[in-house]
């Protein structure tokens, strides 16, 4: 839709200028860099290449690697999104029973804005790393010591974070299909739902996902994961988008982009969330694979690397990632390069050019219905 031709019902009325032009700012906050044509650098940096395509390029950071010299001025120079590798986790960020310590978070937090990069939350809830208070909880005590984390952490972070990893892993490996068991899934199967619904209500703009890994092609996992999100999707629970970790091997499953497309065809965005994949003949080629499955995916709004450089993986012994321990670019951040390069610069229809905004206005009251991008595709609503 162009400007020019916007309908009546869509023109703004001076009072609700002011008001658009502070939602934008706002938006552009948390929105950060999606779309930077005509950047110096389009084309020779990751975060560059892929906002030209109008997505975001990633890296989980610590925060007391961003004083290491060489990682920070990798991270500055190509990366145009961080998540927190451990920082806003439960143990981290409520180590004693409600009370709250947001250091790191807030160093990282701080770095991205100050770098114009968005921020994934990494992570609300979590079978793992949780306090030692929360793990000899049980029933309703943890349900709601659970729902009062979402609540604070996520209020603590209201209009910073582009997506929440809201739940993160909650299904089980093998062909059952099924959720995990944990403390948090005896509480009830609704605490996940629960926990969406109280993260939107705690910061609205923020993106929802559910993130989980072994969910990268169509498999018992995934399906299970799919199931639940068609669930949400048809009884109106909160879901806003999926994170497949795409912690990968040697092998990439042949369905990984119909993977991500049948997720997105149930009107939620997709990420690669935790990309790292075993140094092989086959890395740098895997990577471009991945790059690719998320491009032609129109919904697929970002990728991000579990590290920067080899040395700062967790899986350090497989040299995952895009630069090795000395900061060197390797084969495979080229090939991830040059396929976010390939097909020229036209970003995709789906996500949202911060750069205008219209309001839906109701006719006979002049109230403001809804908000749109300048794209109108389903995935501008951010209302
Ligand atoms: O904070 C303590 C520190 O106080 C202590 O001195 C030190 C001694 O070992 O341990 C520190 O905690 C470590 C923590 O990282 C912070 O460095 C934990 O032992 C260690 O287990 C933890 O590992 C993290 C792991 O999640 C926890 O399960 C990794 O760094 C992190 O990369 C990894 O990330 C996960 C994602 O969150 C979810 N998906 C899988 C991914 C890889 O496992």
């Amino acid at each position: 839709m162009k400007h020019q031709s916007r309908p009546a019902q869509w023109r703004l009325p001076q009072r609700l200028r002011a008001i658009l032009i502070l939602l934008t700012a706002a938006l552009v906050a948390v929105g950060a860099p999606l779309v930077t044509s005509g950047s110096a650098s389009a084309g020779t940096t990751l975060g560059a290449s892929a906002a030209e395509k109008g997505r975001y390029f990633g890296a989980a950071v610590p925060a007391f690697k961003l004083s290491d010299g060489q990682f920070a001025g990798i991270l500055d120079r190509e990366f145009n999104a961080v998540t927190p590798e451990n920082e806003m986790k439960w143990d981290a960020t409520e180590p004693s029973q409600n009370q709250f310590r947001y250091t790191g978070g807030d160093q990282i937090v701080s770095h991205a804005q100050a770098h114009n990069m968005r921020v994934r939350g990494h992570t609300l809830l979590w079978h793992a790393q949780q306090p030692g208070w929360a793990q000899s909880l049980s029933g309703t005590a943890l349900r709601n010591a659970a729902m009062n984390h979402v609540t604070q952490v996520a209020t603590h972070y209201r209009g910073q974070i582009y997506a929440w990893d809201v739940v993160n892993e909650a299904f089980a490996d093998g062909g059952s299909g099924a959720r995990r068991d944990s403390n948090l899934q005896r509480t009830g199967n609704d605490w996940i739902e629960v926990a969406f619904r109280t993260a939107r209500a705690a910061d609205p703009a923020a993106k929802l996902c559910y993130n989980d890994y072994n969910t990268d092609g169509v498999n018992a996992k995934s399906t299970g994961v799919y199931n639940m999100v068609r669930d949400f999707k048809s009884r109106g629970v909160p879901i806003d988008c999926v994170g497949f970790q795409s912690h990968l091997g040697t092998t990439l499953p042949g369905d990984y982009q119909a993977n991500l497309q049948r997720f997105a065809d149930l009107g939620v965005d997709v990420q690669i969330t935790e990309l790292d994949i075993s140094q092989g003949s086959n890395q740098a080629t895997m990577y471009a694979a991945v790059t690719r499955a998320c491009l032609a995916v129109t919904r697929c709004t970002g990728i991000t690397t579990w590290g920067v450089r080899d040395s700062d993986s967790w899986r350090s012994g497989d040299n995952p990632l895009l630069f090795d321990g000395s900061g060197n670019k390797k084969p495979a951040y080229t090939a991830v390069l040059n396929a976010l390069n390939a097909g020229g610069t036209t970003p995709p229809p789906g996500p949202v050019d911060t750069s205008a905004w219209y309001v839906l206005l109701n006719r006979n009251s002049g109230k403001a219905l809804d908000v749109y991008g300048a794209s109108t595709a389903d995935g501008a609503r951010i209302t």
